[in-house]
């Protein structure tokens, strides 16, 4: 492996953006500077482009069996998609089974990644709780490079976990240092509703956003706030899609409990009329939380510009709608829940971003990158250019159109829930570990090549 001397950028950290050139040996970054006179094997003119670290997303599902299917892109598929939007980092969830083994979940998870082409973590869900389930997270968090937990709480009858599930784990975690995210949803009442749904005849799509509503998603987000305050942990709020989650996490923040928000592209541009496409198409977007009304995404985008929620993941998890969406044309309970977002995420957070003005690029960095290293244990190695970070960076176009659709992503899934978004720049660039992984639209990944990143747990 040689060396790579990116000359003439504009080098954004969540700080500032300046003009420096970075210079590359092997898989790391070894020197950022002004006018760096230095020879490479390779030299990129990145003149009026930004300079990004590379995207880190931490909420993938890669070929996860959920519903009864499995998830579509691989950790192949997945990862390269990744690499063509700019993200060369994930952090996918090992989920076991109820009664299953955290351990022997992992190994299947390792087994798995084995074909990736992009860096990756694991977290871990915790999907029952017992001795062994405690002394087992105990082996993740020291021996094994994990060191956040999942709890569903929802999806009852499934992957849930009851209250006192939750306050072990977040015990247990104040113990270990290690981080409890949730799935903050009410299932109790998701699961009451969905039924009353279904037998009112109520079984197309848009029932499934009817059957979780946001005050359900509050009530939930509250409860771990709650919980985590009494026991004095921090708690990560995944995916959050509304008004009242957010509201729990500004003022749970404001009220000195270490609280952090991710939410998604998805919770951010769209309303809930998806649900009205017709002939089945509004069972791409069915999703959990569901995409709610108009009017949430204001509550949402308002939180990342004022710093408070901190993460934009994607919750990567497509199903087809030919064969696996379709499961459910008579009953919005059998349709798998999730869709596809790992390459678009930074482009649809620039267009729609940066370019209209919500955050700055430096804001986008923050989020995309930067927090989520930092907040999982992977910071500085990853989310900053720097000297001694990982060789992980995107050459980032500020112009020029595109147009996202599932007749051309390299997700391996047959719709986007983002049909006909049009986009503005993009990677021209994508450099992970050293390596070019992709140049003016041609990919240029190794599956194999993609490394496991074991994680700290966070102060
Ligand atoms: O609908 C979703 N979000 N599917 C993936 C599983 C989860 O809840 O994150
Ligand atoms: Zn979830
Ligand atoms: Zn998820």
């Amino acid at each position: 492996m040689g060396s790579i001397l990116v000359k003439n950028g504009t080098v954004v950290s969540p700080l500032d953006s300046r003009e420096l050139d970075v210079y590359i040996e092997g898989t790391t970054i070894v020197a950022v500077g002004a006018a760096l006179e230095l020879s490479a094997d390779r030299v990129i003119d990145a003149s009026g482009c930004y300079v990004l670290p590379g995207g880190v997303d931490v909420h993938t599902h890669l070929e996860m069996p959920f519903m009864g299917e499995v998830s579509a892109d691989d950790f192949t598929s997945g990862t390269a998609a990744a690499m063509a939007g700019g993200t060369t980092t994930i952090i996918d969830y090992v989920v076991p089974a109820k009664q299953q083994s955290l351990l022997e979940a992992l190994a299947l998870w390792k087994e798995k990644a084995k074909g990736a082409v992009a860096d990756y973590g694991f977290h871990m869900a915790v999907t029952w709780y017992s001795d062994q389930v405690a002394r087992e997270m105990t082996t993740c968090v020291h021996d094994e490079g994990i060191s956040s937990f999942k709890a569903f709480l929802a999806y009852k009858g499934a992957i849930m976990v009851n209250d006192d599930e939750l306050f072990a784990m977040l015990i247990h975690a104040r113990e270990l240092g290690a981080l409890i995210m949730a799935h903050c949803e009410n299932g109790e009442i998701v699961a009451l509703l969905q039924e009353r749904l279904f037998n009112q005849g109520k079984t197309e799509p848009k029932y499934h956003a009817l059957s979780r509503p946001s005050y359900a998603e509050g009530e939930s987000a509250f409860r771990l706030a709650a919980m985590a305050k009494a026991v004095g942990v921090p708690a990560y709020f995944v995916h959050m899609s509304c008004a009242e989650s957010t509201k729990v996490l500004v003022d749970g923040r404001s009220g000195g409990t270490p609280l952090y928000g991710e939410t998604c592209p998805q919770y951010l541009l769209l309303d809930d009329s998806v649900y009205e496409q017709p002939n089945f198409r509004g069972a791409a977007y069915v999703m959990s939380p569901p995409i709610r009304p108009k009017g949430h995404a204001d509550a949402l985008w308002g939180a990342i510009r004022a710093g408070q929620i901190e993460v934009i993941g994607t919750d990567h998890c497509p199903f087809n709608l030919k064969g696996q969406k379709e499961l459910g044309r008579d009953d919005f309970r059998k349709i798998p829940n999730g869709a596809a977002g790992l390459e678009d995420r930074l482009k649809l957070m620039y267009t729609y971003g940066v370019q209209t003005g919500r955050i700055s690029i430096e804001q986008m960095v923050a989020t995309c990158a930067t927090r989520p290293a930092q907040i999982f244990g992977m910071y500085p190695q990853k989310g900053i250019i720097a000297p001694g970070s990982d060789a992980d960076l995107v050459v980032w176009q500020p112009e020029g159109e595109g147009v996202i659709s599932a007749a051309t992503h390299h997700h391996r899934v047959d719709t986007s829930i983002f049909e006909g978004f049009k986009t503005i720049g993009g990677p021209a660039f994508v450099i992970a570990a050293g390596r070019l992984q992709y140049e003016e639209g041609t990919l240029m990944v190794e599956p194999g090549a993609g490394n496991f990143i074991p994680r700290r747990p966070t102060p």
